[in-house]
């Protein structure tokens, strides 16, 4: 599929990966509609993009709230006539042991508050069913084509202090597969999903993971360092292009290893 002239709606499209994948595709020729939940953040990269000769626009949206999500497609069609590729990358981080213990006594201090559990749940998981969902109705009921990603993470194997972000990026990271699979048992054609799974990107998010954690992980890298945005961008524009890659998770991760590096003999 061509990106020209395609309808491209990015939720958290105003930061890190969303925003990068906003910037990138307009350059290649996208329409963009953008929701996140931070006005600001929507009317900056929304300028920006206008400013370079692409076509943009916005509204807030909060994802776990299925009226703004509707909303938020009702508008991307009424602006742009189409929905073509979505992206739903807003998603927060709420890092924690489930339960912390005293060093002195062994006994439990502190466990994790359930709204950091519920909070990351709301975001990431319902907040992307929402968004897939009012995405393919809109897309099938107009007989729109093209491509509804999941945003993983390299975390869906599990990742020790991220109960709640690991479990969502764990369910999202395997529903390419049973979404493509629904749309195959309906006779839905032209609507492919698929799931990109990222390593340690270079946005805000980390900013608020632990930065001694951060470091240790990045010891663990191949490439040495965090990945670009841009490359997170460029692995979906391959995609969107290809129409063989359906119904699947790619990890793009720099060679996360999760282990202590092998010593050489
Ligand atoms: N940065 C990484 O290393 C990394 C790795 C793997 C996966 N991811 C995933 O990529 C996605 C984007 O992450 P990022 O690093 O670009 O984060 P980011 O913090 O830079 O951007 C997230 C955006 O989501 C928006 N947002 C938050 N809550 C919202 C809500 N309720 N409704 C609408 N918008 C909301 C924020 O305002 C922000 O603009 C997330 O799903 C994240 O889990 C990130």
């Amino acid at each position: 599929m061509d990106i020209k002239d395609k309808v491209l709606v990015v939720t958290g499209g105003g930061s890190g990966i969303g925003e990068t994948v906003a910037r990138e595709l307009a350059a290649k020729g996208a329409k963009v509609f953008i929701g996140d939940i931070n006005q600001t953040a929507i009317d900056k990269v929304v300028a920006d993009i206008k400013a370079a000769g692409g076509s943009a626009a916005g509204t807030t949206v909060d994802v776990h709230n299925e009226e703004q999500v509707k909303a938020l497609f009702a508008k991307a069609a009424e602006t742009f006539g189409s929905v073509n590729i979505v992206v739903p990358c807003a998603g927060i981080i709420r890092d924690g042991l489930m339960i912390n213990t005293d060093k002195e006594t062994g006994k439990v201090r502190k466990t994790m508050p359930l709204a950091d559990f519920e909070s990351v749940i709301n975001i990431n998981l319902t907040g992307t069913f929402l968004t897939l969902r009012e995405a393919a109705a809109i897309m099938v009921d107009n007989g729109w084509e093209g491509v509804l990603f999941t945003i993983s993470s390299v975390n869906k194997i599990g990742q020790v202090g991220q109960m709640n972000y690991s479990a969502t990026k764990a369910a999202v990271g395997m529903w390419p597969k049973l979404l493509s699979g629904e749309f195959h048992m309906k006779n839905i054609s032209g609507i492919r999903v698929v799931g990109i799974a990222p390593g340690y990107v270079g946005t805000p998010m980390l900013t608020g993971m632990n930065q001694d954690a951060l470091a240790a992980i990045l010891k663990d890298v191949h490439i040495g360092r965090l990945i670009e945005p841009r490359e997170i961008a460029d692995l979906m524009m391959y995609v969107v292009n290809n129409e063989a890659i359906d119904g699947t998770t790619i990890e793009i991760t720099g060679g996360v290893t999760f282990g202590p590096r092998q010593i050489a003999k």
